[in-house]
């Protein structure tokens, strides 16, 4: 694969823990912002309907004779393109788009799990993104998941593998049934 490609790199070493804790059966997940699908290619050893969206559609070709769906969908189009659509596994790894961060958590069924992995503020001291708009401050995620979520795992800080970078995590889990 070709490494400058966004997503052809190895699976972060978090996000294959934490898929490995959710245990199983799942029926589908979505990987956002999948770039090549190093993520796809974990979630569809556990679920058995991955779909990798993805804008820049050069990417179908890693995909070829899988499993795995790949759209190519512009996420970041004033309408949210993903509307009605709910998923067991919703995905996010080195993205952010926060005008449609609430719209990408509403993606989680009930029942279903948020994994989210990106930049942290900070970032800047160790390299890109730099930009305030790619970058999570400390404590956003979990303030847009609310009441509705369970959250198994929330980290903010600096990381040394596989690079030093300010990384924002979160595990969480969405209940089955709110309360009202
Ligand atoms: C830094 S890469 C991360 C790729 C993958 N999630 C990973 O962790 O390996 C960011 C990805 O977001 C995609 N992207 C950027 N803007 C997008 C948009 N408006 N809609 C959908 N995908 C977008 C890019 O094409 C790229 O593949």
């Amino acid at each position: 694969m070709n490494a400058k490609v966004h997503g052809s790199s190895e699976p972060s070493e978090w996000i294959k823990k934490k898929l490995d804790s959710v245990g199983g059966p799942v029926g589908h997940a979505v990987d956002i912002a999948s770039g090549a699908g190093r993520h796809s290619f974990l979630l569809s050893n556990i679920v058995s309907d991955v779909t990798a969206i993805d804008r820049n559609p050069e990417l179908s070709k890693y995909f070829r004779d899988t499993h795995i769906h790949f759209r190519c969908i512009d996420l970041e189009q004033d309408a949210w393109p993903m509307e009605g659509h709910r998923y067991d596994i919703v995905l996010v790894s080195n993205y952010l788009y926060r005008p449609h961060l609430i719209n990408t958590i509403d993606l989680v069924s009930p029942g279903g799990f948020l994994v989210y992995e990106t930049f942290g503020e900070g970032n800047e001291r160790f390299g890109k993104p730099s930009n305030p708009n790619f970058l999570l401050k400390p404590g956003e995620l979990r303030k847009f998941v609310g009441d509705e979520f369970v959250i198994i795992e929330d980290f903010f800080g600096e990381v040394e593998e596989p690079q030093y970078a300010v990384k924002s995590r979160l595990f969480a889990r969405r209940v089955e049934h709110p309360i009202e």
